[in-house]
């Protein structure tokens, strides 16, 4: 991408958090995202030649700024569920609502959302692009970037080992990096 693009982009997606009122610890949180899930879609076409030539770089960097406008309404899990809501509101695209969405760990299937007080709707990432955008995510701890390693023990802590987030996670990176 363009360094002008990145620039008008990155404008027009801080305006429409602080519009929706996310803090600017989460504004400078979704840049870091951005900037990551930007170069991971890169490297994933140049390493994968053809087959991923279709992944859409600027919807990754848009979807990856936007990721936790929810946190403007809640810090919990129904964030993504969320920022859905306040996308659509925004008028954004289906494909923008969906990243958003499906960002929380490495996705939230329809029986867990049920749980969680959500419509029972799955919350996967299915697209490369909402892969790559929830996968980001997860290497990016407030703005410092870390290791999958790490991420993956942390999760491991906070939740358990045999919680199901793990193996997911551990698949989105296998899926979005290729090994
Ligand atoms: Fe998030």
């Amino acid at each position: 991408m363009e360094e002008a693009d990145k620039r008008r982009i990155r404008g027009e997606c801080v305006k429409l958090l602080r519009a929706a009122g996310c803090e600017e610890a989460v504004i400078k949180h979704c840049i870091a995202v951005a900037e990551l899930a930007l170069e991971i879609a890169a490297a994933s076409k140049n390493k994968n030649g053809n087959e991923n030539k279709s992944i859409d770089e600027e919807l990754v960097f848009t979807g990856a700024l936007l990721h936790d406008i929810g946190r403007a309404r809640s810090h919990g899990v129904e964030h993504g569920f969320l920022g859905g809501e306040i996308a659509k509101s925004l008028g954004l695209d289906d494909e923008l609502v969906k990243i958003i969405q499906r960002h929380v760990g490495a996705g939230i299937t329809a029986e867990e959302a049920k749980q969680l007080g959500l419509p029972r709707i799955s919350l996967m990432p299915e697209t490369m692009e909402e892969k790559i955008v929830a996968y980001a995510d997860s290497l990016i701890e407030g703005t410092r970037r870390t290791s999958i390693e790490h991420a993956l023990s942390n999760l491991k802590k906070k939740l358990g080992e045999s919680h199901p987030a793990v193996a997911r996670l551990k698949k989105l990176h296998e899926e979005v990096t290729g090994f």
